[in-house]
């Protein structure tokens, strides 16, 4: 077999392995559920097996969406003792129980591509007919409970709500919350090596926090006002606003199309809020403490984002692929989420130094959006020699190459499946 049927042999066999009948975990063991933004990615990877599975992952998804629009960071469709904290610590009362925050919204994107890149046209158009009213009432869920001035810039109550849970970025804003006092048992420590995990004060911090939106009754606008934690996201914001352009190209294949006047809206002041969080210096945007107002002087590779969010000048996409590929030579095994000549840089740990697949994807498709072509091929040939080194782990040690964290990761090998296999 070539090496390449190989792996393409490999990737779909992990889909497989984790598929639980219509949703798929991100990992057996470790991640024992369905996840917001890894359901989107995975759905990529479904698409080149079996176009409908595809759908399928984001209609299961959709079965865990709330009355106001909110899709949660976490649909519990089973019971496990694999993770905390499960549905009794986030206290849903739900039939299908879930989370209480969400995640960056890739779902219009992936969406949209699996409308325009799907062979049975039938399918599609029912499948979008059936399921854009749930996606625009997620989009107006996010301008509407988590940007209550009209900023452009939604926020964000949890450093998982990020989806880049550990970043380093976070350490200042996390640190303002109090440790919680109540006994828990971590349940990742018995998956993953602890030098790959969070620490215990930060765990402790983000038990606090689901606590205090349990006992604020998940009251937006509460919450809004006194979360301990509050930070603009640079990424998930441009991941949003990504999100809204596509789903307003999608509005229009729609038999019936909806008029969308505020979400234009939406798209003009977020392009706007995103160019105030550029750094000139750096070359590259930040994410905002929301209780100092100030900017988070520390980059990562969310600050690169905003190119797959469409919202940068030709000057500054330039600037950022200077950056880019200066970066991507420090860590030769994809984007090193935090530079590894930062103080910071842990090659190991999640979200403080290893590189991420689907990060990669995003920013070498915004690279290729403002005719960085090179570069964005250089990054994807880079992201599948980590692959035909490592294999499909959950994120790659950025120097050695070395897999981490959970093995036959999905959304690692559906990436791998629509990217270059
Ligand atoms: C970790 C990641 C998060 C991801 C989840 C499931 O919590 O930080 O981004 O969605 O695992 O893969």
């Amino acid at each position: 077999m070539s090496q390449s049927v190989n792996l393409t042999h490999q990737a779909v066999e992990i889909l497989r392995k984790n598929d639980m009948g219509g949703y798929t975990v991100p990992t057996l063991g470790l991640y024992p559920f369905q996840w917001n933004w890894d359901a989107g990615i995975t759905a990529l990877g479904w698409l080149s097996i079996d176009e409908n599975r595809a759908w399928v992952e984001l209609e299961k998804l959709f079965e865990g969406q709330w009355e106001n629009g909110m899709v949660p960071h976490v649909i519990f469709h089973q019971e496990s003792d694999d993770y905390f904290p499960g549905p009794e610590q986030w206290g849903v009362n739900r039939a299908l129980p879930t989370t209480s925050i969400s995640q960056p919204p890739l779902l219009a994107t992936v969406m949209k591509i699996l409308y325009e890149e799907g062979k049975d046209r039938q399918l599609a158009q029912n499948k979008l007919e059936l399921l854009f009213p749930k996606l625009l009432a997620y989009h107006r869920w996010w301008y509407k409970e988590r940007d209550l001035h009209s900023t452009g810039l939604v926020s964000s109550f949890h450093p998982w709500e990020s989806g880049m849970d550990n970043s380093a970025a976070w350490d200042e804003a996390l640190a303002r919350v109090p440790q919680t006092e109540q006994a828990y048992e971590r349940r990742d420590l018995n998956h993953v090596d602890s030098d790959q995990r969070p620490l215990k004060e930060q765990y402790d911090r983000y038990i606090y926090l689901v606590n205090f939106f349990k006992e604020n009754a998940f009251d937006y606008e509460l919450i809004f006002n006194h979360c301990p934690y509050h930070t603009q996201d640079i990424s998930l914001n441009a991941i949003l606003q990504r999100g809204t352009i596509d789903l307003v190209a999608l509005n229009q294949k729609l038999s019936q199309p909806y008029d969308l006047p505020d979400l234009e809206v939406e798209i003009e002041r977020t392009r706007q809020a995103i160019a105030s969080l550029w750094h000139e210096e750096k070359g590259l945007f930040l994410n905002r403490d929301q209780h100092s107002g100030q900017a988070i002087d520390f980059a990562t590779t969310a600050g690169m984002l905003p190119l797959y969010g469409r919202s940068v000048s030709a000057e500054q996409a330039s600037k950022m692929a200077i950056v880019i590929a200066e970066w991507l030579e420090a860590g030769k095994y994809g984007l090193a989420s935090v530079h590894p000549a930062s103080e910071k840089f842990d090659a190991k740990r999640y979200w403080r130094g290893p590189s991420w697949l689907h990060i990669n994807w995003m920013i070498a498709d915004g690279l290729h959006f403002y005719g960085h072509d090179e570069l964005a091929e250089r990054l994807r040939i880079r992201s599948r020699e980590i692959i035909e080194t490592a294999g499909y782990w959950e994120y790659f040690d950025p120097i050695t190459g070395e897999g981490c964290g959970g093995p036959d990761f999905s959304w690692t090998a559906a990436i791998a499946l629509y990217w270059f296999l």
